[in-house]
């Protein structure tokens, strides 16, 4: 089946490694020219490189901190100065953060800045193309555990960023553009690598938890990806979409 993503641009932020590497490498191969996001510009140019290797279209790298204020109207003039143009926003940029009672406001105020402030910044600077051009995908990676035993800024914001979204995707729906929310179960990355460090643990959490009797790859969840940032995902809108191997334990 042919995707349609020849010469589409997408933002992946978080592109430089785990689930974010593998959506974009997924993307180039299907000829989308994709624009890796996040803050170590190393780390970024090692993953355009390895995109390059087997991809039509040259990655574009700019580094960016998203959890500071101006961080995505900053990736997205920077874009449109560099390409000119973009299709697909990804929105994969996140950290776990357990948050203990009384934890410091500046932890807050960057989760919330970079799930879900500088993430509506991206996107409400780039939909006035998208309306233009009556396309546009915005896809969040979200989270698959929102109610967990102690409180995750990340989950509490990914909750905030999902109903922005379901809004946001009847609202531009008329124009071509579709908002979904896709949301991982244990899917192999760095950040999930240091929270399973050894394999009796991922062992133990895999018997508990997770039907499929294995942990996900990027790419498991990126062919999801790759089909909303499609023209053939056009009917696919306002939807949270749990890419967990059963698992089954998100609250939208
Ligand atoms: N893997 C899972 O099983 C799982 C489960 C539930 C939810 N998720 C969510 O899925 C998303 C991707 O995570 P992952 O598992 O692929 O982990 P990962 O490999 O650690 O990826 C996180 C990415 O976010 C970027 N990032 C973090 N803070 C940033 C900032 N302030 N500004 C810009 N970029 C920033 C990181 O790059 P830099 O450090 O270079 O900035 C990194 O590339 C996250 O939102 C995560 O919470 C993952």
């Amino acid at each position: 089946m042919d995707l349609q993503l020849d010469k589409r641009v997408a933002i992946v932020t978080g592109g430089g490694t785990g689930i974010g590497f593998g959506i974009a490498e997924l993307l180039a191969e299907e000829g989308a020219k994709v624009v890796l996001a996040g803050r170590r510009g190393d780390v970024l140019k090692q993953a355009a490189d390895k995109i390059a290797a087997k991809a039509r279209e040259e990655p574009v790298v700019i580094p960016v901190d998203l959890s500071a204020h101006g961080g995505g109207a900053e990736l997205a003039k920077a874009t449109i100065a560099k390409v000119g143009r973009v299709d697909v926003i990804v929105n994969s940029a996140g950290v776990s953060q357990p948050m203990s009672t009384g934890s410091p406001d500046e932890l807050w105020d960057a989760a919330y800045a970079l799930r879900f402030a500088e993430v509506r910044h991206l996107i409400e600077a780039l939909l006035p193309y998208m309306k233009e051009r009556r396309f546009g995908r915005i896809i969040n990676i979200g989270g698959s555990w929102e109610v967990q035993d102690i409180v995750n800024s990340a989950s509490v914001m990914n909750a905030a960023r999902t109903v922005y979204s379901k809004s946001l995707s009847r609202e531009v729906g008329r124009y071509g553009i579709t908002v979904n929310t896709v949301g991982p179960g244990v899917i192999i990355s760095e950040q999930l690598e240091s929270r399973f460090p050894t394999v009796a643990d991922r062992e133990a959490f895999v018997r508990m938890h997770v039907p499929a009797g294995h942990f996900g790859e990027p790419r498991d969840l990126a062919v999801l990806v790759a089909l909303l940032a499609s023209p053939l995902g056009r009917y696919i809108n306002g939807e949270v979409i749990a890419v967990d191997g059963g698992m089954h334990r998100f609250a939208f």
